[in-house]
């Protein structure tokens, strides 16, 4: 094994590569021992100190999974902040559920569990709380808000790894909670994602809905094997439940487990180039970053901010970004939309197409505009700076870019 060069932060340098040609090399020993996915899963979960730990193709996937796990079903309602990815409401129409938004924090930037209990209605389900940006959410308020109201509350925690919440470690406070393994992520492995639970009831349900429900599927292992005279016998049944093919293979296994040997390093790195940006910005009372909270810690999968400069100094969001980049600024992370005005929410073609024709939908999905203003107001004035730079000088130069754009602006 390599010793990990903790100084280097080229992106894949640590026993990626290796453990990669461990899994091609068909004569490899460990291969029969130890499938990947079981040891990337265990070293997961020891290091989320909870008893399961579910791999799965994607962040989405996971979502899917922990959905269909907590029953959420057709005319059931989830409600997910306004201003966050696509892919939670996609994850809770796959369930034929209907996506409710609660509005979002103007200093936090994630969901409040104020508007969460106003938009409770007798059909809620679930309660997806996204911890946006590398910061956790609110989750003392939202588990209490779920135990009043007996739902289950699934951590988004695909932008937030290893991020802390009053002492506690961001995806070990809800029922279950999912990560994402995207190329753009803390961890990244290509694709990918994880759902950890410390239920045992609902691994199994999340293990058997994302593995083809595989009736020998047990909360803390992946295909069991079964002796050949048993499952080569044509008198064999396989699948008792209904699932999907959500399963992780076992390269991007080997280079997820070799990122999460490295997965202090790799969001220090991520929270000392959010340092940068945050010295930037000293003085400067316009462009106002994500608050943290006493007592949480930020992992800055992106370092983001809400830009006031067109009230200040008349100078539109545009025009800043063209400065940016004209002083040697990167430009910034897609910027998200409030997910109900993006044209797939608002066209609701799925409603025809996907649907079941149903009056549950009737009056559903019917976002109008001040269904979440804070998200609507703030949504045009945020810029998600980038965290991952490969090299700490390039890193500076950004953020001297910015503040040179500030004292332009400030004259
Ligand atoms: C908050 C959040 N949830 C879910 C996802 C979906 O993850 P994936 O792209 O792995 O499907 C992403 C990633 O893009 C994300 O940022």
């Amino acid at each position: 094994m390599k010793d990990l060069k903790l100084d280097s932060y080229g992106k894949y340098n640590g026993n990626e590569l290796e453990y990669v040609s461990r899994v091609l090399d068909s004569e490899d020993i460990e291969n029969k021992k130890n499938p990947w996915v079981k040891r990337f899963e265990k070293a997961f979960a020891e290091k989320f100190n909870i008893k399961y730990a579910i791999a799965h193709n994607s962040g989405t996937s996971t979502l899917h999974t922990c959905l269909a796990a907590a029953g959420v079903g057709a005319g059931d309602e989830v409600i997910s902040p306004a201003q966050t990815v696509i892919m939670n409401s996609f994850a809770i129409l796959y369930q034929n559920a209907i996506p409710v938004y609660a509005d979002i924090d103007q200093d936090t930037f994630n969901i409040d569990p104020k508007d969460i209990e106003r938009k409770i209605t007798k059909r809620t389900k679930a309660i997806i709380a996204v911890h946006m940006h590398g910061l956790p959410a609110d989750m003392d308020p939202i588990m209490e808000i779920a135990r009043k109201n007996n739902l289950f509350v699934i951590e988004d925690s695909a932008q937030c790894v290893l991020g802390k919440y009053k002492g506690r470690i961001a995806g070990s406070i809800g029922h279950m909670a999912s990560f994402s393994f995207e190329t753009k992520k803390h961890l990244s492995a290509g694709e990918g994602g994880m759902v950890i639970t410390d239920d045992e009831d609902i691994a199994v349900k999340i293990r058997k809905i994302g593995g083809l429900g595989y009736k020998t599927l047990q909360a803390g292992e992946s295909l069991r094997q079964l002796l050949p005279a048993e499952f080569q016998d044509p008198g064999y049944k396989r699948h008792d439940s209904l699932g999907w093919n959500y399963r992780m293979n076992e390269i991007t296994a080997a280079v997820g487990l070799a990122q999460l040997e490295r997965i202090n390093f790799l969001v220090s790195r991520r929270q000392q180039v959010a340092g940068f940006f945050l010295e930037a910005l000293d003085g400067c009372n316009w462009i106002i970053p994500q608050k943290v909270p006493e007592s949480y810690e930020n992992s800055y999968w992106t370092f983001t901010v809400r830009y006031e400069g067109e009230k200040a100094y008349g100078v539109k969001w545009k025009e800043f970004y063209n400065l940016y980049k004209k002083n040697d600024g990167d430009g910034f992370y897609g910027g998200l939309s409030v997910v109900y005005q993006e044209p797939v929410m608002q066209n609701k073609v799925f409603l025809n197409e996907y649907l079941p024709k149903n009056n549950i939908y009737k009056n559903a999905f019917n976002y109008g505009k001040g269904f979440c203003p804070v998200a609507e107001e703030i949504q045009s004035k945020m810029m998600q700076f980038k965290t991952n730079y490969r090299n700490l000088e390039v890193a500076k130069i950004k953020a001297q870019a910015l503040k040179k754009t500030i004292k332009e602006i400030e004259g």
